[in-house]
C-alpha cells in the first residue's frame, strides 16, 4: 500500500487493531473514508478484523497485515494493545518507525496489569505510557498521547455520536496531525493538551471513567466534556 503524505488521505495503522478499543477506531476511520492499516501479531487476524470493518462499512479501504507491516505503511500509528505489551510491540516494529513518523499511545497502566484492579494505575519511572513509549522510539519518532478516555463500546456503535473530548498531547505539529483525527469521528472533540508529560494525567482519568461506569452502571463507557472552551460547543 502506497504511503500519501497528504494529511487527509495518510494511512493510519492500528496496531492490535483486532481488540475492542483498535477496531472501533478502524471502524470510525474506515466510515470518515480514511485508509486504514490493520495491525496484529497474527496477520490472519488482521485480515478477519479488516473483513469486519468492510461488513461494516462497505467500500471501506482497510486492509489487515502483522503488526511490522502495519506500522511500515502508516505515518501515524495508534498503538491499541495492553499497556502491559505496549514497549515491546513498539520494540517489535522499531524498524519500521522512521524519523517523522507519529506513535499515538493510547494505553493506560491499568493495575489490572498486575493482577490489581483496573480502577487504579501503576505508578511508571518516566512518568506515563506514553513517556515510556517516547523513551525507546527511534530518534524522529514523535510520540502523541490520545483516545485514552475514549469508549470502546461507544467506538464501535456507528449509529452513534462518541461524544467525547479527547485531550491530546505532545510537541505541536504531531500533536496538530493527531488532532485533526478526532473531528473524523461524530461526537469526539480534539482538546489541546500541551506537552507529553500531560499524558499522566488523561491516562489517570481512564481509570476513574472505568470505576464510574462499575458505579453508575453504564457499561456503554462514559465519556469526558470540558466547558467553556473557546469555539467550544
Ligand atoms: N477498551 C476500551 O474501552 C479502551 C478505552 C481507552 C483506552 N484503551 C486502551 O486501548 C488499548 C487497547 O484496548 P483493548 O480493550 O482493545 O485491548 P485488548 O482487546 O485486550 O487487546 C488489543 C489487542 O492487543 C493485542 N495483544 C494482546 N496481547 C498481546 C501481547 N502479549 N503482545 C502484543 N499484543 C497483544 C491483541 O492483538 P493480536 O492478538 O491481534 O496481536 C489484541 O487484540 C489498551 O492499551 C487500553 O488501555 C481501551
Amino acid at each position: 500500500m502506497p504511503n500519501d503524505n497528504s494529511s487527509e488521505n495518510e494511512a493510519i495503522a492500528i496496531l492490535g487493531g483486532t481488540g475492542d478499543q483498535g477496531l472501533g477506531l478502524a471502524l470510525r476511520f474506515a466510515k470518515a473514508g480514511r485508509r486504514v492499516v490493520i495491525g496484529s501479531r497474527k496477520p490472519e487476524r488482521a485480515e478477519d478484523a479488516a473483513k469486519e470493518v468492510l461488513a461494516a462499512v462497505p467500500g471501506a479501504d482497510v486492509v489487515g497485515l502483522g503488526n511490522d507491516g502495519a506500522a511500515a505503511a502508516a505515518e501515524i500509528v495508534i498503538l491499541s494493545v495492553p499497556f502491559e505489551h505496549s514497549a515491546s510491540t513498539v520494540k517489535g516494529i522499531r524498524d519500521q518507525l522512521g524519523p517523522g513518523k507519529v506513535l499515538v499511545s493510547m494505553a493506560v497502566p491499568l493495575a489490572a496489569a498486575i493482577g490489581d484492579g483496573a480502577v487504579r494505575t501503576l505508578g511508571i519511572w518516566q512518568g506515563s505510557c506514553a513517556e515510556l513509549l517516547a523513551s525507546i522510539v527511534p530518534e524522529g519518532v514523535e510520540v502523541v498521547s490520545a483516545f485514552q478516555n475514549v469508549s470502546a463500546h461507544r467506538l464501535q456503535h456507528l449509529d452513534e455520536d462518541v461524544e467525547c473530548d479527547v485531550i491530546v498531547s505532545g510537541a505541536k505539529a504531531p500533536r496538530e496531525r493527531v488532532m485533526a483525527l478526532c473531528p473524523l469521528i461524530p461526537g469526539l472533540r480534539a482538546v489541546n493538551g500541551g506537552p507529553l508529560a500531560n499524558a499522566r494525567i488523561v491516562e489517570e482519568i481512564t481509570a476513574l471513567l472505568i470505576g464510574l461506569n462499575i458505579r453508575y452502571k453504564t457499561p456503554e463507557g462514559l465519556g469526558i466534556r470540558l466547558t467553556g472552551l473557546p469555539g467550544g460547543e
